[in-house]
């Protein structure tokens, strides 16, 4: 991987091109064809390469807790962040691997599958939802991972936020679906975005990076990466 904006280099240090800033920081983290569609027969995985998943893992080493929309942990089948040996210096003084955090509101999930099963003790997989969340499956929830309820009818973002700040998760690195980056964005709370740009056109209804209402995140071209015709951006916002 070389890295040819701002400056070129062939020597690319992932970690520090990665390291999050001080504080808390949202992240997203999405691959999207040349085109910007975000699925291929509705994964994520045929836009992704192996520079991506090089990157993929990088970041989750980075992160504090990665947040997921439950439509994308229905579809990719998502599991738990299992520790890496290249993780241990980055994680000191962390869990070992980032939690993952759902977002819900229906608790349409598979409570017996390795995401809650196989979760490191320290850990546990996160799920927020909401108080209009079906009130026997929030409970059946709680018995498998941390419930956060964190707004009325529906998740409200910056709320959930707070509560993963206040837990110590301050570094978020959200891995989407569109329908929650959305929503993250008409809040104002997308600090960075890390888009994998892969070398094809697939046309199609698959979603953009963002799918909801518009709204506008001004963000700078902080770096550029590139291998094998895959360009890896890093966006951040704008000293404010
Ligand atoms: N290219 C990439 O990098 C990438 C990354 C991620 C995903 N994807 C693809 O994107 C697709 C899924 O994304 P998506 O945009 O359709 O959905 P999504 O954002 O992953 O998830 C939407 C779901 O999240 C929950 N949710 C969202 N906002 C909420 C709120 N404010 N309060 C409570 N719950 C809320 C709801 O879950 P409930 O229905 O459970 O209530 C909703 O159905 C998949 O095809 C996946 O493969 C691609």
């Amino acid at each position: 991987m070389r890295l040819i904006h701002p400056t070129t280099s062939d020597d690319v240090d992932l970690a520090r091109a990665y390291a999050y800033p001080e504080g808390r920081c949202v992240r997203l983290n999405m691959v999207a064809s040349a085109d910007g569609g975000t699925w291929l027969e509705g994964l994520s995985g045929g836009l992704s390469g192996s520079g991506d998943r090089r990157v993929f893992g990088v970041l989750r080493g980075q992160a504090d807790v990665v947040l997921a929309g439950a439509a994308t942990v229905r579809a990719e089948g998502y599991g738990p962040a299992r520790p890496r040996e290249s993780w241990r210096e980055l994680r000191r003084g962390r869990s070992a691997a980032p939690p993952i955090a759902v977002l819900t509101r229906r608790l349409d999930l598979n409570l017996a599958s390795p995401l809650f099963a196989e979760a490191e003790p320290d850990a546990r997989t996160i799920v927020i939802t909401c108080e209009a969340a079906p009130r026997d499956r929030r409970e059946e929830a709680a018995r498998h991972a941390e419930v956060i309820v964190a707004g009325g009818d529906r998740v409200d973002l910056a709320a959930a936020l707070g509560e993963l700040a206040a837990r110590g998760l301050e570094r978020v690195l959200c891995e989407g679906g569109p329908k929650i980056n959305a929503q993250l964005a008409a809040a104002d709370l997308v600090d960075e975005l890390c888009l994998t740009v892969s070398p094809m056109l697939i046309g199609g209804d698959a979603a953009r990076v963002l799918d909801g209402p518009g709204s506008l995140t001004r963000l700078r071209l902080a770096h550029v990466l590139e291998e094998d015709g895959f360009l890896f951006t890093k966006y951040v916002r704008p000293l404010r």
